[in-house]
């Protein structure tokens, strides 16, 4: 990927994050998925007032690319206070698509610090089998 798609990614992802629904834990998470087409895909949180109907936000992108016609990707950029790391759920939601993936975390507190993991590092040993 270029550095231009790579920014591109990185402010999708901090651009989507302030239109989650977090009104229980009030934190905001942006996803953005970059497909091999060179397409993006952005998601967000979506909670719930039934707490274990929320969305996180990697999941909604993935979703939205998959109902695209998308489901080879070339990065994810994460958005959140403090950059977090995708949960478990999500990782192997990835990881349903995804051999190994780029991920860049993104820290909205720290004017968008970027910090480059891999999905093979962060979900080892994983469950499944890869559809290419
Ligand atoms: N969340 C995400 O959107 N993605 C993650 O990988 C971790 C957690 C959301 C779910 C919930 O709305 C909020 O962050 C607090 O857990």
């Amino acid at each position: 990927m270029t550095l231009q798609q790579r920014e591109q990614l990185v402010s999708a992802a901090s651009e989507i994050q302030q239109r989650a629904h977090a009104p229980y834990s009030g934190f905001k998470v942006g996803a953005a998925l970059l497909s091999t087409t060179g397409q993006q895909f952005s998601g967000c949180n979506v909670e719930n007032a039934s707490y274990s109907l929320t969305t996180c936000a990697e999941q909604v992108a993935i979703t939205a690319a998959v109902a695209a016609g998308q489901k080879q990707f070339a990065a994810l950029a994460i958005a959140s206070a403090g950059g977090v790391t995708p949960c478990g759920g999500c990782r192997q939601v990835l990881a349903e698509f995804c051999n190994d993936l780029p991920i860049f975390l993104v820290d909205t507190n720290q004017d968008n610090l970027v910090v480059e993991l891999k999905l093979a590092d962060l979900l080892p040993h994983r469950f499944g089998k890869i559809i290419q």
